[in-house]
């Protein structure tokens, strides 16, 4: 199918190869202005503009970057090849489907949507106009999560664990935590484990105002037998960001905030006797991993970029992302009332009243 924006075949930017890739950012508050920031600097690339409805904010961040602003965003898209959508998760389906339908590429934050009907629709909106949809969950990225996917490579997973918490702020109030901060670590806990969840139970409080949740915790089982716990926070005075791989012969720690990397190998614990005295004793071998310091958006941004080309498929595109929101969905359903909700939407393959198939 011949792009709409572009009219080039298969939803590829191929313009005259050494011209930039024309890129937009829709919404530049706390996440777009990122967007915006690591989009200035990434060569072959032109920042073409900006849009945001706080028309102060808007005009603020072109100034700054020495690009246009569309209040509209509408009219963005009519000057670009591809966006970067960057406003509340609520909006994430109405703006993506204007993107797509105009036929031009689309990066959306996470989650794709607020709901997995929304999500669907944008998921078939990219495949029927060949657009490109990648979805920011940016922690792929993380040089600290790379490196654990490969030292995984070679270790018997038997549980995983991820934690993943912060000080209470005012920002994407819209949504629970478990779709604000805990689907970073379901992407990558499925994408970890390989298999399909067949168990699952969560428990959540609302801790704050919002009227959301603000505190899950969720246990799931995978078909291979791993078993993961996800704890995602709002409403926790210190901020961690963490994953632990327990294995058969090992314990992998990954830290996403210092992107650092600890591996506990060998570890063996012995009581001896000292005159009389029974002394306890750990023994063990722990290799620290070096992992680069480079920007995980910068290198999502590169990669968004380098698939608008035409080179890649996105390594999280609309699919994995819906994937993520199904069992996200789930999670939401089973801290709120301790059901998984409407099966049929988020879990056709159900078997069970906790075991699900994701
Ligand atoms: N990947 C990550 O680690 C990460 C981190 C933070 C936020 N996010 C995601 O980014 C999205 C935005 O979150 P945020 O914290 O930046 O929110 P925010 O409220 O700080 O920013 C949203 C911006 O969108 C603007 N906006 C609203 N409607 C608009 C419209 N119709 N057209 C243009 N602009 C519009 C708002 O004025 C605001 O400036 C959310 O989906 C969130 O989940 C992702």
């Amino acid at each position: 199918m011949q792009h709409p924006a572009t009219g080039a075949l298969n939803g590829q930017v191929q313009r005259n190869g050494v011209e930039p890739v024309r890129v937009g950012v829709i919404g530049v508050g706390n996440m777009g202005q990122h967007h915006t920031r690591v989009l200035s600097l990434l060569k072959d690339v032109e920042l073409v503009g900006v849009s945001d409805v706080n028309v102060e904010r808007g005009l603020d961040t072109a100034g700054k970057y020495r690009v246009r602003f569309f209040e509209a965003y509408q009219d963005l898209v009519s000057n670009v090849d591809a966006v970067c959508i960057a406003v509340p998760t609520l909006l994430h389906h109405s703006v993506g489907m204007h993107c797509l339908q105009a036929g031009v590429h689309v990066l959306i934050e996470k989650p794709i949507a607020a709901n997995i009907a929304e999500a669907e629709s944008l998921v078939n909106a990219a495949a029927e106009t060949n657009c490109m949809l990648q979805v920011g969950h940016i922690e792929r990225f993380n040089p600290a999560f790379q490196e654990l996917s490969k030292v995984l490579k070679g270790e018997e997973i038997l549980a995983l664990e991820a934690h993943r918490m912060s000080p209470y702020t005012n920002r994407a109030n819209d949504v629970s935590v478990v779709l604000d901060l805990m689907i970073h670590d379901i992407d990558l806990l499925l994408e970890l484990a390989g298999s399909p969840v067949t168990r699952l139970t969560a428990s959540g409080s609302r801790a704050s105002d919002s009227g959301q949740l603000d505190y899950v915790t969720a246990t799931l089982g995978f078909a291979s037998g791993i078993v993961a716990t996800l704890t995602a926070s709002k409403v926790t005075h210190r901020k961690i960001r963490q994953i632990s791989a327990h294995c058969r012969n090992s314990l992998t720690e990954a830290d996403f905030l210092n992107h650092e990397i600890l591996i506990h190998r060998k570890t063996t614990a012995n009581y001896r006797t000292d005159y009389g005295q029974v002394l306890y004793r750990q023994d063990g071998l722990i290799e620290k991993v070096h992992t680069s310091n480079i920007e995980p958006l910068h290198a999502e941004l590169e990669h968004f970029v380098a698939c608008v080309r035409g080179g890649e498929q996105p390594s999280v595109g609309g699919e994995q992302a819906l994937k993520a929101l199904r069992l996200a969905s789930l999670i939401e359903h089973m801290a709120l009332d301790g059901t998984v909700g409407q099966l049929e939407e988020s879990a056709p393959m159900l078997q069970g009243s906790s075991a699900v198939m994701v």
